[in-house]
This record gives structure tokens, C-alpha cells and sequence, in this order.
């Protein structure tokens, strides 16, 4: 699916003609200062010749001119190869996959591998379908990758709307460019032989992402030994070097919450040509003010990387890691013609952008070919089917005067939580200073909710969202239940969003209307309806609002230890059980 990029053999021919002068070259590109990502350095001064799609000269190219060939003056100006995501969700930048492909062309981002995990855990692989359609009319490359783990962990209580067997991913492995991350390492810890050889006869077929998160030692050697080269879970100097040491690529994060960019960008310094930059999670809010992979490439020079390694790392990097650098990733003969023209290199700033030697982005303006496909009905109208009389409440003894629970502590600045103990006066209408309400409510017709008490979220009305990882149930998070019940029922109302409420009255929201993931609306218009929703946070007391709704979506991902809520009730993750919410009554 979007798989085999490879040029036919008649084009290469053809490029190899121009290159001996026996064919005029279609563009030839004057006087530029060429990133060369092999050997480290800026050529200065040199031309390049293209013909059809492919670059048939780097350097004088005196032969490649015909009297049709046209012509580009890049006197002053730096043309790199185009930029790779090494690894990304496109669902996490709220866009519509069309959207999403002309938000990163205009920023210099020619080629993705992208992992639709979340929109699979919704609608499964029609849902995977809906995007391949939507970004086959598109210029950016991409290679669309089958999710492996549908859900997360087969071991957890949390359910999605689909459920993708492992027969059903072998089957179709062979229709896609590549395997998503493989996450269940619960299963991998486990021993379970039906896991492990599912995931190695996975790795036989096409490279796996990993995602090795907190792996080390022989649990890591485990998890290399199925057949999976590459991590994008690694968040300390100490993991890149034993994942490097080990022959794991170590993939660099730089999203919009994931950053691990800032403390090991040391790495692109010393390995430019094996660690690859990526960024995994990117909201469309930060494309639109800070860019892409730009971004990243801008964050690793002022950090203090060289400008060509930082280019190196999400170049022929990644594509030396995909082994597609005969085709992709550096400004050479026999690859495509993916260019960025970048007037001002330290600050990367992209002035135009071409795919197979074609212009399709000016000045971080998309010009390229509009997208003919409409939207898919069914991903849309299916994507919330929540019950129509909601009932939100805390489940306590008949007849108490208070009681000890369960509560949910995030752990700020990481995805981990902690159970803690806090008493409740069972008659009391609010709860109590400092604690909020959690709900979750399954959105395809399971009928089932829970609420349960957190701990530290700093709220002042509610949040509720169709993106819960990794089920995409509903959750909502509040400081009454009357907040909570209207947040959730504008998501309801919205056919799939983030709603903020304050005295039940709806202060902002974001329509996500395709899976309850991604938006119908263009890249800048979900931008401004983001950007609204964090100001209003921000009106409302919330110090850090991209953190907090982070917090949130991700307080039911059950992969993660310590404890989480779901539809079914409190899960502590490591001993794999649902568990009461209240410990002790008085
Ligand atoms: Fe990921």
C-alpha cells in the first residue's frame, strides 16, 4: 500500500541518457551551495540536472542543457535533499491524511513512514484503507505502515472499535511498505511463544518499528533477537548506547510532546548517517508556527550540531535505515529529484520545495496538486456511537459518610502514573480540594462508562475527548460532574472532538470529526480552532495546556504502569487486573 517507490527502468535509461548528453535534462538548478549528506560538507557552486523525476548530474552538467531544458538560478542559496520522517502518526496532527500532506511538503517534508495505529485501534483496516486513499493522489512519499498491535496489548481489558488478529496482519503485511511499531512487550516479557513468533515472521517480511520503551539488558536482546532494528522509544543517553552497541537504530524524537532531541542530540553530532530524526506524535499547531522536520533540523543546530549533520539525520539517515538510499535521501545521481531550497541555512529557512523535480511549495505555501478525494462517509459517521442518556457518576457505598479510593496521579512530564489514597465525604456535591473527576465512556456502542478521582490535574470546568490512547474511548476530566457530563455530551454532538467547558457552557472546541481523530477542516483552520483551545486553557488557569491535555488523552493507555482508567473500571497495568475504586468506608 503506497508501497514501491522505485523508479521504472525506462526512467533510469532515460536519466542515464541525459547524463551522457544524449538526452537534454528537463531542469537544470545554477550556482548552488549542495548539502552533500555523504560525505559531510557543502559543495559550493554547483548545478544539478534532472530529467523526468530522477537527478542525472551533480556538478558542472555542461552536457545535460538543451534548448528546452529549463533553467533555476540558486546563486546564494543551500538545496538540500528533501526531508524523511523516520517514524510518525499522521492521526496525531489532528489533520485529514490530504491536509496533513500539504502542511509538511510546504515545510520541506518529502517522504513519511507513517504507523495509522490510532486510527486503526478505531476502525481497523478500513480505516488504514481510508488513509492510503486519501494520500494516493498526494506528491509526499509515503510509506504507510500496517499496525502490528490492534490493540496495544491483547493482555489489558481496553478495547477499541476493531481488534486486527494476527492472521489478519499476516495476510496483509505483504500489501504495505513496512510494519508499525511492535508495542505489546508485555506479551515479549511474557514468553508467549504465539507473540514471539508472530512478531519475527512479521520482521521476516518487512522491517518493524520498534518500540522498545524501558527495555534494557536481556529483555532488549529479546526483543532485537526477533528481527526488529530500530527504537524510537529512547529517551536517555544510556539506552542509545546500549540500542547502538547492539546494532539498534536509535531514532531521535522530536514532536510535539516527545523530545528527546534535546538531550541526545549528541547523537546526530557523532552518527549523523545511522540516527534519524523523527517526530512520532506532531500536533498541526506546531507545523503551522515552528514547522516539520525543519523544526527538528532548526533544534539540533541551535543546539550546537553541524547544519549538514543535523540535514544528515533527516535525510540519508533514515533512508539508509529503510534501504532506500539508492532512491531517496541525498542530492546525487539516480535519485529523486526532492529538493529544499533553504536561503538561510542555520535557521533553515525553506524557500521552495520540489518532489520528483517538480515545484510544489513556495515559501511555506503548498502549490502542488489539490486533493480529488472526498471525504470517506462511513470513517465519519461511525466514529461515535455513545449511549444518548448519560449517567456520570462516582459508584459509592449506599449509606456512607466517607470514603477511602483509588485515585489517579499523573506523573508530570512523563506518561507514567501512580495510585494514590484519598478520603471523599460520600454526601459532599463537589469533590474534594485538589481531586477531579475521570471519566471514561466507550464511544462504539458498548454502553459501558466509568468515573473514578484523580489527583494533580489542574482543572477549572472540564475537558473531554474522542483521542484516548490507545482505545479512543471518550475521556473527560473535571471539576464537577456537571462539567464533566456537558464536555462529554459537546464531544457526542461534535461526531468527535476536544471540548473545554466551564459552568457547562462550551468555551472551546476542536471538531475531529473522522474517527474522532482528525479533522474535516483544513490544516490552517484546525490550527487556529487548537491555538483557540489552548488560549481559553490558559484564560482558564492552565499553566501548560498542550501538557495537560497530553495528561489527559493519555490516562487510559494501559501499556503503561500505573494504574489507568478505562470504560470497564481502574487497571493497574503491571498486575494486569481491573481493581475497586473504593478501599475502605466509614
Ligand atoms: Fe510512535
Amino acid at each position: 500500500m503506497l508501497a514501491d517507490i522505485r523508479p521504472k527502468p525506462e526512467e533510469l535509461a532515460r536519466a542515464s541518457r541525459s547524463s551522457l548528453g544524449l538526452e537534454p535534462a528537463d531542469l537544470v538548478i545554477t550556482n548552488a551551495s549542495v548539502v552533500d549528506v555523504w560525505r559531510g560538507e557543502i559543495i559550493d557552486r554547483v548545478n544539478i540536472a534532472v530529467k523526468g523525476r530522477i537527478i542525472t548530474c551533480v556538478g558542472r552538467c555542461e552536457r545535460s542543457r538543451g534548448i528546452y531544458t529549463r533553467e533555476i538560478d540558486a546563486r546564494g542559496k543551500t538545496l538540500a535533499p528533501g526531508f524523511i520522517d523516520a517514524h510518525t502518526h499522521i492521526e496525531s496532527t489532528l489533520l485529514r491524511p490530504a491536509e496533513f500532506s500539504k502542511a509538511v511538503l510546504s515545510r520541506g517534508t518529502t517522504t513519511v513512514f507513517a504507523d495509522p495505529h490510532e486510527i486503526a485501534n478505531v476502525a481497523g483496516l478500513a480505516g488504514v484503507e481510508y488513509m492510503a486513499r486519501e494520500l494516493s493522489g498526494s506528491p509526499l512519499k509515503v510509506f504507510l505502515l500496517i499496525p502490528p498491535n490492534v490493540p496495544a496489548s491483547l493482555r489489558s481489558p481496553d478495547r477499541g472499535g476493531a481488534v486486527i488478529g494476527y492472521d489478519e496482519i499476516l495476510g496483509n503485511v505483504d500489501r504495505f511498505s513496512g510494519v508499525g511499531e511492535i508495542m505489546d512487550t508485555g506479551s515479549l516479557l511474557d514468553g508467549d511463544s504465539v507473540f514471539l513468533e508472530y512478531s519475527s515472521r512479521l520482521a521476516m517480511r518487512q522491517i518493524v518499528q520498534g518500540h522498545a520503551a524501558g527495555l534494557s539488558g536481556e529483555d532488549l536482546d529479546a526483543y532485537i533477537s526477533l528481527g526488529i532494528s530500530n527504537d524510537h522509544e529512547v529517551t536517555s543517553w544510556e539506552e542509545l548506547s546500549e540500542r547502538l552497541s547492539k546494532g539498534m537504530i536509535p531514532i531521535v524524537r522530536y514532536g510535539s510532546s516527545w523530545r528527546d532531541l534535546e538531550r541526545l542530540y549528541r547523537a546526530i553530532d557523532r552518527f549523523p548517517h545511522i540516527v534519524p530524526i523523527a517526530t512520532d506524535d506532531i500536533h498541526c499547531l506546531h507545523i503551522a508556527r515552528e514547522g516539520h522536520m525543519d523544526r527538528a533540523v532548526r533544534r539540533a543546530i541551535e543546539l550546537g550540531v553541524d547544519p549538514v549533520k543535523a540535514i544528515a539525520s533527516a535525510t540519508i539517515a533514515p533512508a539508509i535505515l529503510y534501504g532506500l538510499h539508492r532512491w531517496l535521501g541525498s542530492i546525487a545521481p539516480g535519485r529523486y529529484a526532492d529538493l529544499v531550497l533553504i536561503s538561510d541555512l542555520e535557521k533553515v529557512s525553506v524557500e521552495e520545495v520540489y518532489v520528483d523535480g517538480t515545484l510544489v511549495a513556495r515559501e511555506y505555501k503548498y502549490l502542488g496538486p489539490e486533493d480529488p478525494i472526498a471525504l470517506s462517509e462511513p470513517i465519519i459517521a461511525n466514529s461515535i456511537k455513545a449511549p444518548q442518556h448519560l449517567r456520570i457518576s462516582l459508584d459509592l457505598p449506599k449509606g456512607c459518610e466517607e470514603v477511602v479510593v483509588r485515585a489517579v496521579r499523573p506523573i508530570h512530564g512523563t506518561t507514567l502514573t501512580r495510585e494514590e489514597r484519598v478520603r471523599l465525604e460520600c454526601s459532599a456535591k463537589n469533590i474534594g480540594e485538589g481531586l477531579v473527576y475521570i471519566s471514561v465512556v466507550n464511544r462504539y456502542g458498548s454502553g459501558h462508562s466509568y468515573t473514578g478521582v484523580g489527583v494533580d490535574i489542574p482543572i477549572e470546568g472540564a475537558i473531554a475527548s474522542s483521542i484516548a490512547h490507545d482505545s479512543h474511548n471518550i475521556i473527560a476530566v473535571g471539576s464537577s460532574l456537571e462539567d464533566v457530563t456537558s464536555a462529554i455530551k459537546a464531544v457526542i454532538e461534535l461526531g468527535g472532538g476536544i471540548v473545554f467547558t466551564h459552568r457547562s457552557k462550551v468555551e472551546a472546541s476542536v471538531e475531529l470529526r473522522i474517527a474522532g481523530l482528525m479533522s474535516t477542516k483544513s490544516y490552517y483552520e484546525v490550527a487556529s480552532e487548537l491555538g483557540g483551545l489552548f488560549r481559553t486553557l490558559r484564560e482558564h488557569g492552565a499553566e501548560d495546556p498542550e501538557g495537560l491535555l497530553q495528561e489527559i488523552q493519555l490516562l487510559s493507555l494501559t501499556v503503561i504502569p500505573e494504574i489507568r482508567i478505562t470504560d470497564r473500571g481502574l487497571y493497574r497495568v503491571l498486575e494486569r487486573r481491573i481493581v475497586d475504586l473504593v478501599v475502605g468506608v466509614e
